[in-house]
């Protein structure tokens, strides 16, 4: 891990900052999603501030961090049926116990990833979902991100692009059958 991802949560704390307005965003996708109990995967999970205040009770959910500080802040602000693990998001081992899911949340991942792991990752997230499941995911800048989950049987339910800052943030259903799941494949590495 080569940058101080503990710093890089801060920039939530600004009012009015990019993050804090994707934020916004993610958690605007997210809330219809969590209108009952739902399976939830947070991959590379941060703090978990996006999901576990909207996480209704009876939920289960397992968000996967490596920063350990950052891991132990989300399981202090996380409710029953909640797992974080400190360890690797970046293979599908840490997601047996809980996938299928029906909301898997990639944010502030594949900005971090070489694209070769993008296309991987999103090429194995059907072995992750329930039928019709929905990923969230964030990435700054232009990118095919969005090409990449028409190719693997996914339809995009909402995109946002501001005008005045570079975060995206797509949500993409799977409408295609899901693929068994796998343990153990490699999705991505942190570059
Ligand atoms: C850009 S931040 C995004 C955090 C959170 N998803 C959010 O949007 O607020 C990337 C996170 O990935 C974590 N991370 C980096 N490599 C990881 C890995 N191999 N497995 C799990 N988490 C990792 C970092 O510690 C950091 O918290």
């Amino acid at each position: 891990m080569t940058r101080d991802w503990q710093q890089w949560h801060e920039e939530y704390e600004i009012p009015g900052s990019s993050l804090a307005r994707r934020l916004e965003v993610v958690q605007g996708y997210l809330r219809p999603l969590l209108a009952r109990p739902r399976r939830v995967i947070s991959m590379c999970a941060g703090d978990g501030r996006d999901v576990l205040p909207l996480l209704p009770a009876g939920s289960r959910a397992v968000l996967v961090e490596w920063d350990p500080v950052l891991a132990s802040r989300a399981r202090a602000s996380a409710g029953e049926g909640v797992t974080v693990i400190t360890g690797d998001a970046g293979t599908t081992t840490p997601y047996a116990a809980i996938a299928p899911a029906e909301v898997v949340l990639a944010c502030g991942v594949f900005g971090n990833i070489s694209y070769e792991d993008t296309r991987r990752t999103i090429a194995a997230l059907p072995s992750l979902l329930a039928p019709g499941g929905t990923v969230i995911w964030t990435r700054a800048g232009d990118s095919p991100v969005r090409n990449v989950f028409a190719e693997n049987g996914f339809t995009e339910i909402g995109f946002t692009t501001p005008d005045d800052a570079r975060f995206r943030v797509g949500t993409h259903r799977l409408t295609r059958d899901p693929d068994p799941f796998l343990s153990g494949v490699r999705l991505f590495t942190f570059v």
